[in-house]
């Protein structure tokens, strides 16, 4: 070998581990400590107020925050109002709510420290609030994330997001191209624990199913009667709870209720009642029916990972002013 090889290589080397350091030291937990000192602080309380006026918004900005990152990474580019763009995808039209709590939190943000918080690291602290609201476990979130300025293709995003209509399989590889398993699969839909669902994603399962003529067999008689009747008119916007308590009523608790229910054949979901179908969901499904803490501990941590999701490009982005348009 050359000295000029062996020097080509050694620089490739440490071109690698820079990038990788990048890549690593992007995002801390510190990352505004000096330039936005109560940034937490005001994201927690602009939660709480749009969660007490309406509970279901915890789930609402949680999903937010999943739907960014399944698509180009945690970019805040779901945020974005470009026609044709990711908004508009089958899994987010008339599904992904909260945009103006967003909004509202980025203008409170924006007057304390102007210019210098990602809207995608505002999305990814309202998801942390939105459990702990909800009685979850609390986690550290990285930051450090900057906003892109390209919201993808409808077509691409539906590619990306899991949605309610995949089989667990399509669930899974979409998980695994953006580097989660099986594990994360489980816990991750346990966020089905609050939340409502529309008519739209499950009256697939109610009357007709895969073009049986039936419904979904393996859906508990009186979950199936009850939703019949919710959409017996066609009326796709009709709610149920995501997460059916025993007893109804509303009871938003982030908790293993959930994967109880699945066990019993009340998930609302086809989706949800899908982990069952294989043992490598099927088993995580079992430990967090037994195991709340583990759910729970289980759950920040594939949070952290999913947050980590980068956007794929290398020269990223901008800090936006205002989250649903690139500066201009
Ligand atoms: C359902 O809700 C969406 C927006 O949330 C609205 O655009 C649509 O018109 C509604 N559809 C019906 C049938 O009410
Ligand atoms: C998007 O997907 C639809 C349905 O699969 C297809 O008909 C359409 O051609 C696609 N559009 C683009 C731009 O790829
Ligand atoms: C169920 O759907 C299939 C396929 O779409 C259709 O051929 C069949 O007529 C439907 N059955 C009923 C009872 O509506
Ligand atoms: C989008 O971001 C990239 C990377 O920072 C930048 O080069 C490009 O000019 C931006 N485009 C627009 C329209 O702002
Ligand atoms: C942010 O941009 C949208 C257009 O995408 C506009 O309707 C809204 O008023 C802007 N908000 C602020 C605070 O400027």
């Amino acid at each position: 070998m050359t000295m000029s090889n062996s020097f080509y290589g050694y620089s490739l080397i440490v071109t690698f581990f820079m990038q990788l350091l990048h890549a690593w030291s992007q995002l801390t937990p510190n990352f505004y400590d000096k330039t936005c000192p109560n940034l937490q602080n005001i994201v927690r309380n602009e939660v709480q107020k749009a969660f007490n006026e309406e509970n279901r918004m915890a789930a609402s900005l949680l999903r937010l925050h999943f739907h960014d990152c399944f698509v180009n990474g945690c970019d805040g580019s779901v945020l974005l109002d470009v026609s044709g763009g990711e908004k508009f995808a089958l899994s987010n039209l008339n599904s992904v709510r909260g945009f103006e709590v967003v909004d509202r939190i980025k203008s409170t943000v924006e007057s304390a420290c102007p210019g210098v918080v990602s809207c995608a690291d505002i999305l990814a602290l309202v998801a942390r609030d939105s459990v702990v609201i909800s009685r979850g476990k609390s986690w550290t979130v990285l930051l450090g994330r900057r906003d892109g300025n390209v919201s993808i293709s409808i077509n691409g995003t539906d590619a990306a997001l899991p949605s309610a209509f995949d089989t667990l399989d399509a669930i899974i590889s979409k998980f695994k191209r953006v580097g989660l398993d099986e594990k994360d699969v489980v816990s991750l839909s346990g966020s089905h624990t609050i939340g409502l669902a529309r008519c739209a994603a499950f009256s697939n399962r109610l009357f007709n199913y895969s073009g049986t003529g039936l419904p979904d067999r393996s859906m508990d008689r009186n979950l199936l009667s009850q939703l019949q009747k919710l959409c017996k008119d066609g009326d796709q916007n009709q709610t149920t709870l995501l997460d059916q308590y025993p007893g109804g009523g509303y009871v938003n608790i982030f908790g293993n209720n959930y994967f109880q229910n699945l066990l019993n054949g009340k998930s609302v979901l086809s989706s949800d009642q899908a982990l069952l179908s294989s043992s490598k969901t099927s088993y995580w499904v079992k430990i967090y029916n037994d195991d709340n803490d583990r759910f729970l501990n289980d759950f920040a941590d594939a949070m952290i990972r999913m947050g980590n999701i980068s956007p794929s490009s290398g020269s990223y982005g901008q800090i936006r002013k205002n989250c649903s348009r690139v500066n201009r």
